[in-house]
């Protein structure tokens, strides 16, 4: 049921209900990270605790879909348990027209990008306020970093003509540190002109477990929208 009044919120919760909704009975499901992805995730336990849909498998992106899906009833397996995925639905910080990403806002990049890209169908469930004409023009690009190659990494970042900065912990001092136990690194670029370049640019840099660029990944864009006072939801494919 959906109650809340917040328009973001109203959005992401929309988005996710839509995004739930898409997923049959018998699918191997990647299981994406962050707040929009949180509602997708409870909806779909709704609808297996309803009966509406038997025989779920979920792929975790993060500890906090694994807390989740544990959370709402949606049974959970691995990447060695099973030989495909049939659908993965994920949040983004970024969308381009082109359907490119940025994700990582969360710093589950490296284990969304597996996941996402394994998947059959690859859906996005993202606000309005994702939707960019350049990537980078309103969100940071991260980069997980192995903790003994941050200095070493932050240079060659600074070659690239990116300015690093470190990602700190809120409400916890000193750095983030990942699911995997790595450091990220936020990256500003004056314009990202060429991102599938750029992806591998700096996945290339000794030291560099992955970047946030997704691209020609997606397959199809989920958006949420408040249209006349309702929300609404617009594919983009
Ligand atoms: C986590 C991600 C998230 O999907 C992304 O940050 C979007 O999150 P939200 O739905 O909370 O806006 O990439 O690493």
């Amino acid at each position: 049921m959906i109650t809340e009044q917040d328009p973001t919120k109203l959005m992401k919760q929309q988005v996710g209900k839509a995004a739930a909704d898409r997923i049959k009975s018998g699918m191997i499901v990647g299981l994406g990270t962050g707040s929009t992805t949180a509602y997708m995730i409870q909806f779909l336990g709704e609808r297996l605790q309803s009966g509406q849909l038997q025989d779920i498998k979920g792929i975790p992106t993060s500890f906090q879909s694994t807390v989740l899906a544990k959370k709402y009833g949606v049974p959970l397996t691995t990447l060695d348990e099973v030989d495909h995925m049939d659908i993965a639905i994920d949040g983004a910080d970024e969308v381009d027209p082109q359907k490119n990403l940025i994700k990582g806002g969360g710093a589950a990049h490296t284990r969304e990008k597996i996941v996402d890209s394994l998947a059959e169908q690859f859906i996005v469930v993202v606000d309005s306020s994702k939707l960019v004409e350049n990537l980078g023009s309103t969100f940071l690009l991260p980069v997980e970093v192995i903790p003994m190659a941050i200095s070493p990494v932050i240079r060659a970042i600074e070659k690239l003509g990116g300015q690093p900065e470190l990602r700190m912990g809120v409400k916890k001092a000193g750095p983030v540190v990942t699911d995997e136990g790595n450091l990220v690194i936020d990256v500003k670029f004056d314009s990202i002109d060429n991102p599938a370049e750029l992806e591998k640019s700096l996945n290339n840099i000794p030291g560099v477990l992955e970047n946030g660029l997704f691209v020609g990944v997606a397959d199809l864009i989920l958006v949420g929208e408040i249209k006349d006072g309702q929300p609404i939801v617009r594919e983009i494919s």
